[in-house]
């Protein structure tokens, strides 16, 4: 089955809400609910899955009530929608670290993943806590250990051993990556497996990015010719044959 993996880095709340005269909470709060249309609108357009970029670990050194505001959405979200998704057969998995995340939203993220866990919908991958940097490391240093303990042969480490070692290690590589708010960066978001993702950055916040918008996304998307280091048109070996 062809696969169709989306990563959306969702920026733009924080000024959404600025330029409203309201306080960033509330633009996190509209941006909560854009996920919603999105995940219900994604299998309609071919995406097989879908990653979401929520919280970067460079995320906790905002302010408090910034980032309490926003675990408070994290809970709600899943309190919300946890059977909503299951009735979808939408699967749901977290990548990033756990271990700072408030104890009781690290449950709820295991029970969104154990109660998902059989469904074969569309894969909903929700980066919190998530930086590429801070995969990679946990990734090296699982490696490692394991050569410490003579489990593995430092030889055997190569491309497919890092990429079996990293929190995607279930999921394809991504295929597109859109970005809101304007800002034509990765911010730290899925650095090892977006070696080949088209990337597409809008101006438009997050709050107003919509199932339409997607939709011209990935119609945009589809038109693009992604070559992988060759050179497109017809297979190499048969234009050398035609060339000489
Ligand atoms: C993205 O919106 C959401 C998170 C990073 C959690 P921002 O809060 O970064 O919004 P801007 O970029 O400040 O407008
Ligand atoms: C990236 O946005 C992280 C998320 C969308 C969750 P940021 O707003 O944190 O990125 P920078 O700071 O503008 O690079
Ligand atoms: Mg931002």
């Amino acid at each position: 089955m062809n696969t169709l993996h989306v990563g959306i880095i969702m920026d733009g709340n924080g000024r959404w809400a600025e330029a409203r005269g309201l306080n960033r909470v509330a633009g996190h709060s509209r941006g909560a609910r854009r996920v919603s249309d999105i995940v219900s609108a994604a299998p309609g357009l071919g995406i097989t899955h879908l990653t979401l970029y929520a919280f970067s670990t460079e995320n906790w050194q905002r302010p408090l009530a910034e980032v309490n505001g926003l675990m408070r959405l994290f809970r709600n979200y899943i309190l919300g929608r946890m059977e909503s998704l299951r009735a979808h057969d939408v699967r749901v998995r977290f990548i990033g670290m756990r271990h700072r995340v408030p104890v009781h939203l690290r449950q709820l993220m295991e029970m969104l993943e154990e109660r998902t866990r059989n469904c074969r919908g569309l894969n909903l991958t929700i980066a919190l806590d998530y930086g590429g940097r801070d995969e990679l490391s946990r990734a090296v240093r699982g490696l490692a250990e394991r050569v410490a303990e003579g489990a593995l042969a430092p030889e055997a480490i190569g491309e497919e051993a890092l990429a079996s070692a990293l929190d995607t290690r279930d999921l394809p590589d991504p295929d597109f990556i859109i970005r809101t708010s304007g800002e034509c960066r990765v911010s730290n978001f899925l650095l090892w497996q977006a070696t080949y993702a088209e990337y597409e950055f809008l101006k438009i916040a997050w709050p107003d990015f919509t199932a339409e918008t997607l939709a011209g996304s990935v119609k945009g998307y589809h038109r693009r010719q992604r070559r992988f280091g060759q050179i497109g048109g017809a297979a190499p070996a048969a234009r050398a044959v035609a060339e000489n």
